[in-house]
């Protein structure tokens, strides 16, 4: 089984440029064209939050046209730039949008490992949370199928990263969530996106790791109230391979370089 997870799209209506210099579109479609290009096809495309940038129509309208050359099922979850509503009037046939409740939240559940898509927004805040009500539903949710490798999808990492100014719009107080993934050694991962980088951690008894974004990167600068603002380095998404029994994660880049070249002798 192959996982694609692509990240914090940024899309905004009329393909106006973020802070006066990303072009999110072009980055996008870049990335949908190196997904394109992958053999064998991704069984799945994961987009972990932060899909448009102000949670318009409009902006959906255009994530939705740019996203349509995918030819693998796609399974999006909302951001801190997200809003719910908007996002699931822009994907009318995504019904289990509209299963969670208030929250986007559902199962993937039809390949060797199970995909748990979480709602980590908090409407109004750039910061993220999981509350009572959401992580008794994850408990349960897991508790159904112990015996199935698990993926947890979520846009904010249960984790700080060391970037500070990002750790200070992160997840509230993840200890709860992670006495939840604990009691779960079925979860094979927790990946996340909101930091535009590939990070890792041990976390609760797995691995929480977060995704690159095809567009801007958060400027990886470490310590107290750095990394706010952001670089130009080449886009990126992931690849998450099942080998039967782990789950194997590559960096992949959305730039269109030459090759691969057979070795030859
Ligand atoms: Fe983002």
């Amino acid at each position: 089984m192959l996982i694609c997870q692509i990240s914090d799209l940024h899309v905004r209506a009329g393909r106006t440029l973020a802070d006066g210099r990303v072009d999110t579109a072009a980055c996008l479609e870049r990335c949908v064209e190196a997904i394109g290009r992958i053999e064998p096809r991704p069984d799945l495309v994961l987009a972990t939050g932060d899909l448009v940038e102000h949670g318009t129509p409009g902006d959906y309208a255009l994530l939705a046209e740019l996203l349509s050359p995918l030819r693998a099922p796609l399974y999006l979850l909302p951001g801190n730039h997200d809003e719910r509503d908007a996002l699931r009037a822009a994907f009318p046939d995504h019904g289990w949008l509209r299963t969670g409740g208030p929250f986007i939240q559902y199962v993937v559940d039809h390949g060797p490992v199970r995909l748990i898509v979480l709602d980590t927004v908090v409407p109004g805040r750039s910061g993220g949370e999981l509350c009572a009500a959401r992580l008794d539903w994850l408990d349960r949710t897991l508790a159904a199928a112990r015996d199935r490798p698990t993926i947890v999808a979520m846009h904010h990492p249960p984790f700080r990263t060391g970037i500070g100014f990002m750790d200070t719009i992160g997840l509230a107080d993840p200890a709860p969530f992670a006495a939840v993934i604990r009691r779960h050694p079925q979860v094979e991962r927790v990946t996340c996106g909101h930091l535009h980088r590939s990070i890792t951690q041990r976390f609760a008894g797995t691995v929480a790791s977060t995704c690159p974004s095809p567009a801007h990167a958060i400027a990886l600068e470490i310590g107290p109230g750095r990394g706010d603002g952001y670089t130009l380095e080449p886009g990126g998404f992931q690849l998450h391979w099942w080998s039967g029994s782990a789950l194997v994660s590559h960096d992949a880049s959305t730039v269109d370089w030459p090759g691969p070249f057979r070795f030859r002798g």
